[in-house]
C-alpha cells in the first residue's frame, strides 16, 4: 500500500454511539479531502466495529474478509470501534488485511494513521487521551431531520456481563457548552430532531435535564429524545422534565435486563424489579402516554424457570411499547464469562422465542391504542410504495403515509392501523377555512 486513499466508507455496526462516530470519522475524512464512495469501491473501508455480543464481534471478521475485490486487490482496510479497542494490536494477527486498529476514543486521529498505513506501517492507537476527541474534529455542518449527538461516554457501572466498561473507558461527560454549540450547529444544517446520546445518558454530570432545557431553547429544534438511560440514574429533575418540557418526545428507553431479583444481584445492576417499576411509576405520573422501551438478557448464568418466569412477569407490569431482547452471550474478560450454571442453548432459544412472543403482544397493544388519534410525525426516509414516506411519531412509532411532503417535514395525520412495529396513517387534509 502505498497511496493515499481519496474515497472512503464507513460502516458502522452496534448502537446510536458508533453510528454518531461513523458520521464523525466521515466528516473528518471529507475535511481531509477523500470523498464517500458511491457503490462498493472505496479505496478505504472504515469497519466500525461493535463487541457487545460475540456475534457482533465475530461480523467485523467475516466482513472484512468479503472486501477482497474479484481481481484480487483490495481497499485499505481500518478497523474502528469497539472490536478495535478490545483487541488492539491482536486484530492485526487475526486478519493480514487490516491496515489500522483504531479505538472509539482515537479516531480523531485517523489522519496521521492513514499516513503511516500508506507507509505499510500498521498503526494501532487504542489509547483513551485525557484531551477529548471531540476537541479535534471539525465543526458539524450538513445534518438530517434526526440528529444524534454524543454527550457522555463510558460506563462506570460494570455490569457483569458488558464489554462496554472495557471497549469505552470510564464516564466522560462533554462540557455543557460544547453540547450545546453542536446542537445549535446541527439546527443550522437543517436537524429538527436531536437524540442525545450516551452508554448512560442520564448519568451526564451537568444534568441531563438542564441540557435538554438548553437543546430545547434552540430555534429549529422541535424535538428531543434521549438514550440509553440506567435506571439508577433516572432523577426526580430528569422524570420531571418529562411533564415540563414540551419537545422533549413521550419515549423513555430504560432497560430492566431480568424480572428476576436474584438475576438482576448477579448482573450487578443496582436496581431491583420493585424499584425499577417505582421509577416508572413516578414517570408515568410525570407523563402518563410515555411509551416505555427496554432490553432484556434470556440465560444468564444461573437463570431458572423461576426467574424466566419473573422477567414475562416485569414485561407485563410494564407493557413495554417496544424492546430489544438478547440471548446471553458470554464476554471474554467480563465477570460474568466465568460464572458457574451457563444455559443450555436450547432453553435460551426456547426462553427468547416466548419473552419475544410477549413482548410483540405488548407493543400491539401498545399501537392499537394509538388508532384514530391525530398525531403530528416528522418524516425521515422514503417508504417503498410510490407517494408513500415514513416518519415518527412522538412515541417513536414508524409511520407509513401516503403524501406529498418531503423528508424533514413535520406532518399531521390520522393513525388508521396498527401493526407490531409500525403504524399505517392518512394524510390530514387541511379543509379550508
Ligand atoms: N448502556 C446501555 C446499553 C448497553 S448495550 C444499558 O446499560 O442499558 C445494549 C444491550 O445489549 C444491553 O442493554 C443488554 O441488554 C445487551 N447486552 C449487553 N451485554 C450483553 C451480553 N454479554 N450478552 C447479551 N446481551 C448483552
Ligand atoms: Fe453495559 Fe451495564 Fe454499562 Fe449498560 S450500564 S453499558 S449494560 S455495564
Ligand atoms: Fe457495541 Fe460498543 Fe456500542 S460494544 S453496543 S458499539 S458501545
Amino acid at each position: 500500500m502505498t497511496n493515499l486513499p481519496k474515497t472512503y466508507r464507513v460502516k458502522s455496526f452496534g448502537c446510536q454511539m458508533n453510528v454518531y462516530d461513523g458520521d464523525r470519522m466521515a466528516e473528518l475524512l471529507s475535511a481531509q479531502g477523500m470523498a464517500p464512495a458511491l457503490g462498493e469501491d472505496a479505496d478505504l473501508v472504515v469497519l466500525n466495529t461493535c463487541h457487545i455480543r460475540e456475534k457482533a464481534a465475530d461480523r467485523a471478521y467475516s466482513d472484512i474478509g468479503r472486501l477482497r475485490r474479484e481481481d484480487g486487490s483490495r481497499p485499505m482496510v481500518a478497523l474502528a470501534g469497539c472490536v478495535a479497542q478490545a483487541e488492539g494490536a491482536e486484530a492485526k494477527t487475526r486478519s493480514k488485511m487490516i491496515d489500522l486498529v483504531v479505538g472509539p476514543q482515537a479516531y480523531h486521529r485517523l489522519p496521521e494513521m492513514l499516513a503511516a498505513a500508506a507507509r505499510g506501517e500498521r498503526p494501532v492507537d487504542t489509547d483513551m487521551p485525557a484531551i477529548s476527541k471531540f476537541d479535534a474534529l471539525p465543526a458539524r455542518r450538513r445534518s438530517g431531520p434526526s440528529a444524534f449527538l454524543t454527550v457522555q461516554e463510558g460506563c462506570d457501572k460494570f455490569c457483569t456481563y458488558c464489554v462496554v466498561p472495557y471497549t469505552r473507558g470510564a464516564e466522560i461527560s462533554r462540557p455543557f457548552a460544547d453540547i450545546v454549540g453542536e446542537a445549535q450547529a446541527l439546527a443550522n444544517g437543517g436537524a429538527r430532531e436531536i437524540t442525545l446520546l450516551g452508554q448512560n445518558v442520564n448519568a451526564y454530570e451537568g444534568g441531563l435535564d438542564k441540557l435538554i432545557r438548553a437543546v430545547a431553547r434552540i430555534d429549529g429544534i422541535e424535538r428531543i429524545r434521549y438514550t440509553t438511560s440506567h435506571p439508577a440514574d433516572m432523577s426526580d429533575a430528569l422524570i420531571a422534565a418529562h411533564g415540563e418540557i414540551g419537545k422533549l418526545m413521550p419515549y423513555l428507553h430504560l432497560p430492566v435486563q431480568s424480572g428476576s431479583d436474584r438475576i438482576l444481584k448477579a448482573m450487578n445492576r443496582s436496581h431491583s424489579a420493585d424499584t425499577y417499576l417505582k421509577t416508572l411509576e413516578k414517570v408515568r405520573a410525570a407523563r402518563p402516554d410515555i411509551a416505555i422501551s427496554g432490553d432484556f438478557i434470556v440465560g444468564f448464568p444461573g437463570e431458572s424457570d423461576e426467574d424466566f418466569t419473573a422477567t414475562l412477569a416485569i414485561v407485563d407490569a410494564v407493557g413495554y411499547a417496544s424492546a430489544y431482547s438478547f440471548k446471553y452471550s458470554a464476554r471474554p474478560g467480563t465477570p460474568a464469562a466465568t460464572m458457574e450454571g451457563a444455559v443450555a442453548p436450547e432453553v435460551m432459544d426456547d426462553r427468547l422465542q416466548r419473552l419475544q412472543a410477549r413482548l410483540a403482544e405488548h407493543s400491539l397493544a401498545f399501537n392499537r391504542a394509538t388508532v384514530g388519534k391525530d398525531i403530528t410525525i416528522l418524516i425521515d426516509r422514503k417508504g417503498r410504495l410510490p407517494g408513500q414516506m415514513i416518519g415518527k411519531s412522538p412515541w417513536f412509532q414508524s409511520v407509513f403515509v401516503e403524501t406529498r411532503a418531503g423528508i424533514g417535514d413535520m406532518i399531521d395525520v390520522t393513525v388508521a392501523k396498527a401493526l407490531p412495529n409500525s403504524l399505517g396513517a392518512t394524510a390530514k387534509v387541511k379543509v379550508p377555512a
